[in-house]
């Protein structure tokens, strides 16, 4: 029954604690700025950057950014930005090289002659993914998390999720500043602890909230993977491009028990091949790259053998591997050992799963929305790099440079013009709100969420599936707009309101556009 008024300031307010929020902070906090991140987890590590497995691009000897560049536009199949892709083609070096390796001391997996160890990955000309075996992302994570929480000027706070930007004219008190273009002053969070909402003041923000594998009912991604942030910034009206385009990774371990846990693509790039469950190789009747074909297609090939065999996997067959899978992938090899899988001895059961967002908020190379102050890094942005299917390892490396970029930027603007008055910013009302939420409908409502967005706007879709998929969509919307409005704020209110607003941003961008590219499959 609080009529909160808690506030507090910071020179940068970042939202989300994987890599791109990571880097953001570091880059502004060094430049000076005083930094205050927030992480709705309980542990800042918990974000789709720690799960990351295969790896991140480098630069091998012989390897050009002209390679690359061209490689992540094949796979992007058409729609990337050549500007986007250039920029990040060229500071590959200066990512892995001269910041994870030379400042945070990334320990990545080295060949006996201690030079960095290079695998491959679907659609790649050549081996140039680094890796740190089989657990990248943590690899960089923990490194860039705990140079963070050793800059003195940043401020971790975890167990608080971000509820709604502040963005005036939206929430100032003066009605005449409707006048005033969008701008954003930080945001409202709710505190876990006490259940209160506070409000973060900030003349830049920076959205980090990574992606949204959540929506769908198979994914790789952890539960934060909701869509917060591109539910967020679409509220305050900032501009959403490409968000039709949802990768699905080829190979997730299908386990009646077991949640749905990323099989590396390096698996398949060291010669693992997939076979039906009656052991017929099939890739090479879809494409001449086989198991190494892009994404979107080695994704759909699975799925239409599962439908033409009524079968609820396929099979990932290492027995040809020239290297021991305990030792090159041991994340893998324990994780399936606890569901009574020995990859040693036997095929790994996989399914398509809902893996990354590649569209999200517009932003330029420096990281910058269409909304004044306002940045976004990672999963949550689109930069124009990934176009319509991304290439593999390409999201970590994209991630940290923009969040660099984005924090460099606010540094920039150092002393720039402080939020307006705390008066003049409404405050959050919650006063008379008692009802206490009962989980059983925010699971019913997630349900109803994951399997309309498989089914409907899934790995293959039609004008039927997607016309019922907004139909229903709107519906939920609807009612859980009514029961956000009625019930005491928690983490998973504030989860699902962004869930519905996410999924419905996809489906009717999906719905709008007939054309089939990547990732967006239309069998009609
Ligand atoms: C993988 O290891 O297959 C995931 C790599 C990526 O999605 O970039």
């Amino acid at each position: 029954m609080n009529h909160v008024n808690e506030d507090i300031s910071a020179d940068l307010l970042v939202i989300g604690s994987g890599a791109a929020g990571a880097a953001c902070a570091l880059r502004a906090a060094r430049a000076g700025l005083h930094v205050i991140m927030l992480a709705n987890a309980a542990d800042p590590l918990e974000s789709n950057s720690d799960y990351a497995q295969g790896g991140i691009v480098a630069r091998p000897v012989g390897d050009t950014p002209e390679e690359l560049a061209a490689d992540i536009v094949s796979a992007g199949d058409g729609l990337c930005s050549p500007e986007a892709v250039g920029l990040l083609a060229e500071s590959i070096p200066a990512v892995v090289e001269s910041f994870l390796i030379g400042e945070l001391g990334v320990q990545f997996s080295r060949d006996t002659e201690g030079e960095l160890d290079f695998t491959q990955e679907a659609a790649h000309g050549r081996r140039r993914i680094a890796h740190a075996n089989d657990a990248t992302g943590h690899a960089i994570i923990t490194r860039l998390l705990d140079a963070v929480i050793a800059e003195p000027t940043v401020k971790l706070a975890t167990r608080e999720t971000a509820v709604d930007l502040i963005t005036t004219p939206h929430h100032a008190v003066r009605p005449a500043a409707v006048y005033q273009p969008i701008e954003c002053w930080g945001a409202y969070a709710l505190d876990q602890t006490t259940g209160r909402v506070k409000r973060y003041f900030a003349p830049r923000t920076a959205l980090a909230t990574g992606g949204l594998g959540q929506l769908y009912l198979h994914t790789t991604n952890p539960w934060v993977a909701r869509g917060d942030g591109l539910a967020m910034a679409h509220r305050a009206g900032a501009e959403i491009i490409n968000a039709e385009y949802v990768q699905f990774h080829p190979t997730a371990f299908y386990h009646r028990d077991a949640e749905r846990f990323l099989i590396s693509e390096s698996v398949r790039g060291e010669g693992a091949v997939l076979r039906t469950r009656n052991g017929r190789e099939f890739m090479s009747d879809y494409h001449p790259d086989g198991g190494l074909a892009p994404r979107d297609v080695v994704a759909r090939a699975i799925h239409e053998e599962m439908l033409k065999h009524g079968a609820e996997y396929v099979l990932l067959d290492l027995s040809s591997l020239s290297i021991d899978p305990k030792v090159r992938f041991p994340t893998i090899y324990d994780k399936l050992l606890e569901f009574g899988v020995d990859i040693t001895q036997q095929p790994i059961p996989v399914v398509p799963a809902a893996h990354y967002f590649c569209g999200g908020v517009k932003v330029d190379t420096w990281g910058r929305t269409s909304i004044r102050r306002l940045y976004a890094a990672g999963e949550v942005n689109c930069t124009g790099v990934h176009g319509a299917n991304r290439l593999a390892s390409t999201s970590l490396p994209e991630a940290i440079l923009w969040g660099q970029r984005a924090g460099d930027d606010a540094a920039r603007y150092r002393g720039d013009e402080p939020p307006p008055p705390a008066e003049e910013i409404a405050v959050w009302r919650d006063e008379g709100l008692t009802e206490e939420i009962d989980p059983l409908l925010i699971i019913q409502d997630w349900m109803m969420i994951k399997s309309t967005m498989w089914n409907y706007a899934g790995i293959v879709r039609n004008a039927k599936r997607m016309q019922r998929a907004v139909a229903d969509l709107h519906y939920l919307e609807h009612r859980v707009e009514q029961f956000y409005r009625e019930t005491k704020l928690a983490d998973s209110l504030i989860g699902l309101r962004n869930g519905i607003a996410a999924a419905l941003i996809i489906a009717d961008a999906a719905q709008r556009n007939p054309e089939s590219r990547g990732c967006h499959y239309r069998q009609d």
